[in-house]
């Protein structure tokens, strides 16, 4: 087989990307290691910033998401019993976010791509990548048994934090910079109305807690655990009890309950991949960097690169020129540090750490302090919620 540009990954980051070619004429093919119901069925955040929603409808796919996705003005950072709204439209001149989950967006594109005819395979074993330092790079995988060669002009790995292409890298090429947080979120959904019409992040003496949504009749919930902590441990009304601890009483009051439907722990973790091109070769979302969830930035920042990444194929294909392919990863790499950066600080200003003493959270309640009695302080944390610019 032959294409002009091969998509490692089906999430997001690739069908995104793939929608985007196709509208523009340019070939691509998606190879996705897992099943296309294991895909659509991922639980993940769903905080939209306006970029992605405008990535969004440039695909084609943001019907549902214009007619079903809640728009948020402000959330709410709640700490010592009471709760500070952040304005969001008021301190951005009119910016917001869009609640839409994850697995919606994934959804509507996959399905999209399907009535467009765009070919993705699904179920692709020992996916691997060659030659990609020369002029002629190619990916092979097996399916049913047999052996599968895709020769192609680019390849963009966008197959996650475990995925083959960052891997597939010379190690003395590529740098790695992390930080790994010493907890994890257990996360629930649940068919129960939310809480509040807006997100609460609260910081508590017995860890961070998060009161996020789906839908006026879909809630997500989350409450930082140990990460020795097993899912299976914490029944529904062990989960309530302690998200409800956590709660300003008025919001605690508010949480309806009800047996959930998803529960899971995620590890939080910040990661950044440099660079984030390799010759023929491209890394794009979470193949190329981690956020901890606290800013809702994975997705959206997944979204940006395919923005750079689209805009240096389109160049290379429909106007002959290289700049943007070779602009790629300092445009990503600069926008993503910014969205490291405020996550980690987010993820720092609102958790327990097991190291942190009094003089820790001292400082974390002057900051919330600050963030409560000055603009522009307010305005920092709102500018970098809705996103910063492309
Ligand atoms: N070969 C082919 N596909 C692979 C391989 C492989 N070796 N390894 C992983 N994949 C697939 C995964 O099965 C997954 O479907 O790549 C896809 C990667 O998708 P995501 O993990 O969703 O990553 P991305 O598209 O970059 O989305 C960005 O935003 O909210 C955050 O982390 C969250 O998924 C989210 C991300
Ligand atoms: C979610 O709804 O899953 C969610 C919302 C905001 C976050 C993280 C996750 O910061």
């Amino acid at each position: 087989m032959r294409t002009q540009v091969v998509i490692v990954g089906s999430g997001p980051a690739g069908l995104l990307l793939g929608q985007l070619l196709g509208n523009a004429g340019i070939q691509s093919i998606i190879v996705e290691r897992a099943s296309r119901d294991y895909v659509l069925n991922r639980v993940r955040a769903g905080v939209l910033e306006e970029g992605t929603m405008a990535l969004m409808r440039q695909s084609g796919a943001g019907g549902r998401m214009d007619a079903e996705g809640l728009l948020h003005n402000g959330f709410s950072l709640a700490f010592n019993g009471r709760s500070q709204r952040i304005d969001l439209a008021g301190l951005t001149g009119g910016k917001h976010v869009m609640v839409y989950g994850q697995t919606e967006l994934t959804k509507d594109l996959m399905e999209k791509r399907e009535a467009d005819g765009l070919q993705s395979i699904f179920n692709a074993e020992a996916v691997e990548l060659h030659d990609f330092d020369s002029d002629h790079p190619h990916v092979t995988y097996q399916k049913d048994g047999s052996g599968h060669r895709i020769d192609c002009d680019f390849i963009v790995g966008c197959d996650g934090g475990h995925g083959v292409s960052r891997a597939s890298v010379p190690e003395n090429a590529i740098t790695t910079y992390e930080r790994i947080y010493p907890f994890g979120w257990l996360g629930i959904l649940a068919d129960v109305p939310p809480a509040s019409d807006e997100l609460i992040y609260a910081n508590h003496t017995r860890g961070f807690a998060l009161c996020s949504m789906r839908s006026h009749t879909r809630s997500r919930y989350y409450v930082q655990c140990g990460l020795d902590e097993k899912a299976e441990a914490w029944t529904d009304d062990r989960f309530w009890d302690e998200l409800r601890r956590r709660l300003p009483q008025e919001v605690a009051d508010a949480v309806v309950t009800g047996p959930s439907f998803e529960k899971s722990i995620a590890p939080l973790r910040s990661f950044v991949a440099e660079p984030l091109r390799f010759g023929r070769l491209f890394l794009a979302g979470d193949s190329g960097h981690i956020v901890p969830p606290t800013g809702a930035k994975g997705l959206n920042l997944a979204a940006s690169d395919v923005h750079y990444m689209f805009a240096g194929l389109s160049e290379h294909y429909l106007e002959k020129s290289s700049a943007g392919l070779d602009a790629y990863s300092t445009r990503a790499l600069t926008r993503v540090w910014k969205a490291v950066r405020f996550s980690w600080s987010m993820t720092m200003l609102l958790h327990r750490f097991p190291e942190h003493g009094d003089f820790d959270r001292k400082i974390q309640e002057a900051e919330l302090d600050y963030l409560s009695d000055s603009v522009a302080a307010s305005t920092v944390m709102a500018e970098n919620y809705v996103g910063l610019p492309l």
